[in-house]
């Protein structure tokens, strides 16, 4: 969708259909949906009057102009109660709107940023907001099906603010908005991609050409190169599948990494998870196929890379990918192998589906060598934590209080929930090996299966403040929420996103 700002009153714009708003409560539209109204000779007030016009959060109510305005439509969406109101709900709201307008058949599509004017929010906010909520609600993902899509799709999306002192701000907010939704799309892309086209081959090559276009540096290790560097952990996943795994690392402002403050970010980069001789079975069995998701966090990382370096954060941020595919050969890794990291440290292997956490183990080990100010791992990493949580909250797993509080509070801003999980001590011993330093999983899993995967990958974050996010249950929706529709979510990139924006050394 292409997207653009525009000066004016919203009732002289010509578009396919125009979005205005209500909040909770009000029989006398103010602002551009006032001036909607006056325009169309009272009949918003009308139709509230007659309780068909609703200002509940994300309803809809499409009205035709006939003549009246130069748009054919005009689709007012609810804000809310008033006293509740936020980003979260702006993002709502428009999400709701442009699905609507989708439904519709509109394919020029023009908005008034809710909660610039009336409701009192940041401009700049509020326009990244509904920008974010367009683009990510309007997104579809890549299909390679002759069926056609049923409904046209908006193609154009124009953010009209009526206020020149406003202007500049809603502008900028525009900007950071569909430079971060575009990354997350990128990322979806990628997630939704087939494990048979979506190797790490292909992940590796699709970093690289993102990289070339937005000014990132991108290494690509192969397999020798890990094997060299001592990487055992990671390649004990690796050797299983003909594949050949790739160990990517994206750098933004790398020629500055003396000077500026380094963050690391690191993604599981899975891109099939069968469980290898510890193969998936029964109930795990039928939702197989979606562990072509497991690469989400790899994924992530690569959509926050191509953010920062679009928004040329102040920042010296590293990306790392650590991918693969976790199959079964007679080259596979099986249950009782010891195996040798970056480290030293030794693992013994447990469950040979417990692998995002060894491939992390080598790729956090490998975060150290930046001498981080901070680094985040993200992982679909155990079935545990949607356990615990649901499709509401990723899990944080974090050992150090200022990294958690700016996890949490980039999670508020931006909707992306976090919901921090604990790291006592006493995890520890129920991963304890009796031949190697830690196992990766304990069987039967007795209890606490997600944190004690969080407790395993401490094992290899020396030197620096660490935090995990545990997306396992967040990365695909089915059903489809609003800014997610169903299939790949990229979940976790408007939050690092944020939290980068928020840095301060
Ligand atoms: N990729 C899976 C995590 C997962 C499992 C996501 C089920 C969604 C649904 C991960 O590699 C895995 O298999 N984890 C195991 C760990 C266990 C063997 C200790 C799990 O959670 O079952
Ligand atoms: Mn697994
Ligand atoms: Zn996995």
């Amino acid at each position: 969708m292409h997207v653009t700002t525009l000066q004016a009153d919203i009732t002289t714009v010509p578009a396919d259909l125009i979005i205005v708003n209500l909040f909770e409560g009000v029989t006398q539209p103010g602002g551009a949906t006032g001036a909607v109204d006056k325009a169309l000779g009272g009949r918003l007030t009308a139709l509230i009057a007659l309780g068909d016009c609703s200002g509940r959060l994300g309803a809809t109510t499409l009205v035709h102009t006939f003549g009246a305005l130069p748009a054919p439509r005009v689709l007012v969406v609810g804000l809310g109660n008033r006293q509740r109101f936020d980003l979260q709900a702006v993002r709502v709201a428009a999400a709701k709107a442009i699905a609507a307008a989708r439904q519709a058949g509109a394919r020029r599509v023009a908005t008034i940023v809710h909660g610039a004017g009336i409701g009192g929010l940041d401009p700049q906010a509020a326009a990244q907001a509904v920008v974010e909520a367009s683009l990510l609600e309007n997104y579809t993902m890549p299909r390679a099906s002759s069926r056609p899509v049923s409904e046209p799709q908006p193609t154009e999306l124009t953010v009209v603010e009526f206020g020149a002192g406003r202007l500049p701000a809603v502008t900028a907010g525009v900007r950071l908005g569909q430079i971060i939704a575009e990354s997350v799309i990128l990322a979806r892309d990628l997630i939704a991609t087939p494990a048979n086209i979506a190797t790490p081959t292909y992940l590796a090559e699709s970093a690289h050409q993102m990289a070339a276009a937005v000014g990132l540096r991108c290494t690509v290790l192969e397999r020798d190169d890990v094997a060299a560097l001592g990487m055992g952990i990671f390649l004990a996943v690796a050797k299983g599948s003909d594949e050949p795994p790739k160990f990517v690392i994206l750098e933004h402002n790398a020629h500055r990494a003396e000077e500026l403050p380094t963050i690391v970010l690191a993604g599981k980069g899975i891109t099939f998870d069968t469980g290898g001789y510890s193969l998936k079975v029964n109930a795990a069995g039928e939702t197989m196929w979606r562990m072509k998701y497991d690469m989400t966090g790899a994924a992530d990382v690569f959509a926050v890379l191509r953010a920062a370096a679009l928004l040329d954060l102040p920042l010296h941020v590293v990306g790392l990918a650590p991918l693969c595919e976790n199959m079964i050969s007679g080259r596979a890794q099986r249950p009782g192998d010891v195996y040798r990291g970056l480290t030293g440290k030794t693992v013994e292997i447990i469950s040979t589906d417990a692998e995002g956490r060894l491939i992390l183990a080598d790729a956090l080990a490998y975060a150290g060598r930046y001498r981080p100010q901070a680094v985040i791992d993200l992982a679909t990493l155990t079935g545990a934590i949607g356990v615990a949580l649901g499709p509401k909250a990723a899990g944080l797993f974090c050992n150090d209080d200022r990294l958690r509080e700016r996890l949490l509070a980039a999670a508020a801003v931006t909707g992306e929930r976090l919901w921090p999980m604990p790291m006592y001590d006493d995890y520890a011993e129920d991963i304890r090996s009796d031949v190697a330093d830690v196992k990766n999983a304990t069987l039967p899993v007795k209890s606490a299966g997600v944190s004690t995967s969080a407790k395993f990958l401490e094992h290899f974050t020396e030197g620096y403040p660490w935090a995990h996010i545990d997306l396992a249950n967040m990365a695909w929706a089915d059903p489809g929420r609003p800014l997610y529709p169903k299939g790949a979510t990229a979940f976790g990139v408007r939050l690092l996103v944020q939290f980068l924006r928020d840095w301060q050394p």
